[in-house]
């Protein structure tokens, strides 16, 4: 849209979250809080995004290294209002909408935002200096409440500590979401004064300003109060995880993916699955993670960063990080994939195999007990029970090569840097140090031996 810009609130410490990190960098499914409001201005093309911080500011700059959004620090937080005053700098010269949200509102969705603006702007005649978004609740305690007129118009909003008689009673608060003419704003801002219980610089008192100044201010108000509800506390946070996963299973169900037990299922924000795949209780699915289309997904694995194939099964209590899968795989139970994997179709990883920062050529299987590092294994290999990649020198990590169709035998030592040629056999309980060629059989057993009635005589004194 044009001639929008925006300010998100987020300079606050967040006293009643009882964290040393900023209240706006606590997550919800995924993301830190502040980075929900800032999508929603990407998505309306918000021409300057500008995020004020003050406690943590180091920390919440760092979480959003994007040149698109400008900084503005408030140093003490002397109130919204004051907090407002601090993005005047970076706002210079605009002229338009400036829309005003907290960081702490995650929650909030396009349909929202949008229809603010063009409400906002759909006003006619008299234009309004400014419209906020109001909500009716059942609980008010700790918003701002909205006073209106026997006309039904907004007059001002007043804070919880400044109520007076039955005000607190009043049940219409303010979401602490605004749009606010530019020249309006440029020309009020510094008016506000700090006369209150608080002794903070409130920005809702914006409203009472314009109203009294014969301008028009107008209120949208919102059906679904839990969008627009603010996060302060950890009871609150885990209340908005709730919401925006349901909003996630929902359109993944909505879009071809069963989910058994949609609120046990932890899938981030922005994660893709495709149609007819099964998710079951427990599943995590977080970070960039893209599953494909006919996927089973069994009860607590976790899977994360990660692309896994159509047609694949992760099953129950497998941990999957930064690794991409072909089609058609299994996974697990109880498998460790650890990042820097390419996994080719068909490939199966079995119950305690553990994969870091190989790659597994299609339709090899390591069914059992294994762990492979730093290994690239070719397609068709048979990796047996007890395999283990011995990567580490204790100073340095080495690469173990397994060419196509290969056989390793049951408890086998590949000592790093080696390489088993192509259709080589590895004999069961080998420690192989050097490459073997291709077609060849390795082995290091020691000769057996069968001392007959050595137990019977081993008893004699
Ligand atoms: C605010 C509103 C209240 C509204 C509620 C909705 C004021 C005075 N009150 O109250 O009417 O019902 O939001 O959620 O605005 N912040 C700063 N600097 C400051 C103070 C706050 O950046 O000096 C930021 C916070 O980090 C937060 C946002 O502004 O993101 C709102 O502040 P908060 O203290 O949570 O305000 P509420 O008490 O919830
Ligand atoms: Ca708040």
């Amino acid at each position: 849209m044009k001639n929008i810009a925006a300010i998100i609130l987020a300079a606050g410490k967040g006293t009643r979250m009882k964290s040393k990190l900023p209240k706006v960098l606590h997550q919800v499914c995924g993301f830190p809080m502040l980075h929900y409001p800032i999508a929603q201005l990407r998505s309306l093309k918000a021409g300057r995004i500008i995020v004020v911080t003050g406690y943590g500011g180091d920390a919440v700059r760092e979480a959003f290294p994007d040149k698109k959004i400008a900084f503005a620090v408030q140093k003490e937080q002397l109130g919204t209002g004051h907090a407002v005053m601090q993005a005047m700098g970076a706002l210079k010269g605009f002229a338009g909408d400036v829309l005003i949200l907290s960081g702490d509102v995650p929650l909030i969705t396009h349909e929202t935002v949008d229809g603010l603006v063009r409400f906002h702007r759909g006003g006619g005649k008299g234009r309004p200096a400014l419209t906020l978004v109001t909500a009716v609740v059942a609980e008010p305690s700790g918003y701002g409440r909205i006073i209106r007129d026997e006309n039904n118009s907004v007059v001002r909003v007043i804070e919880e500590k400044d109520c007076k008689g039955g005000e607190r009673r009043i049940q219409e608060v303010n979401a602490g979401i605004y749009i606010v003419r530019s020249e309006f704003l440029f020309e009020n801002l510094k008016k506000l004064k700090n006369r209150n219980a608080a002794s903070e610089y409130y920005l809702p008192d914006l409203i009472g300003m314009a109203v009294k100044a014969g301008r028009k201010a107008r209120a949208l108000t919102h059906i679904d109060a839990g969008e627009v509800m603010g996060i302060n506390n950890r009871v609150e946070l885990a209340e908005a995880n709730r919401i925006m996963r349901e909003r996630i299973a929902d359109e993944l169900m909505r879009s071809g993916v069963t989910i058994i037990d949609p609120l046990n299922a932890y899938i981030d924000s922005g994660v893709k699955v495709g149609a007819d795949t099964v998710i079951y209780p427990g599943a995590h699915l977080l970070g960039h993670t893209v599953i494909g289309a006919d996927c089973v997904i069994e009860e607590g694995s976790r899977i994360k960063d990660s692309a896994v194939g159509s047609g694949s099964t992760v099953r129950s209590y497998s941990i999957i990080e930064s690794t991409m899968t072909g089609k058609d795989v299994a996974i697990g139970p109880f498998a460790r994939l650890r990042p820097g994997n390419v996994i080719a179709d068909k490939v199966r990883i079995g119950n305690f195999v553990e994969v870091k920062n190989s790659s597994v050529g299609k339709g090899t299987k390591a069914n059992h007990l294994s762990y492979i590092g730093d290994a690239v294994v070719g397609a068709g290999v048979n990796i047996g029970a007890g395999t283990i990649t011995c990567n580490y020198d204790g100073a340095k990590k080495h690469r173990t090569v397994i060419e196509d169709g290969a056989f390793i035998g049951s408890d086998t030592q590949l000592v790093a840097p080696v390489r088993v040629g192509k259709g080589a056999y590895v004999g069961s309980g080998t420690t192989v140090t050097k490459d073997v060629p291709p077609g060849a059989l390795v082995i290091t057993r020691v000769k057996e031996r069968v001392i007959e009635d050595w137990a019977k005589k081993r008893m004699k004194p």
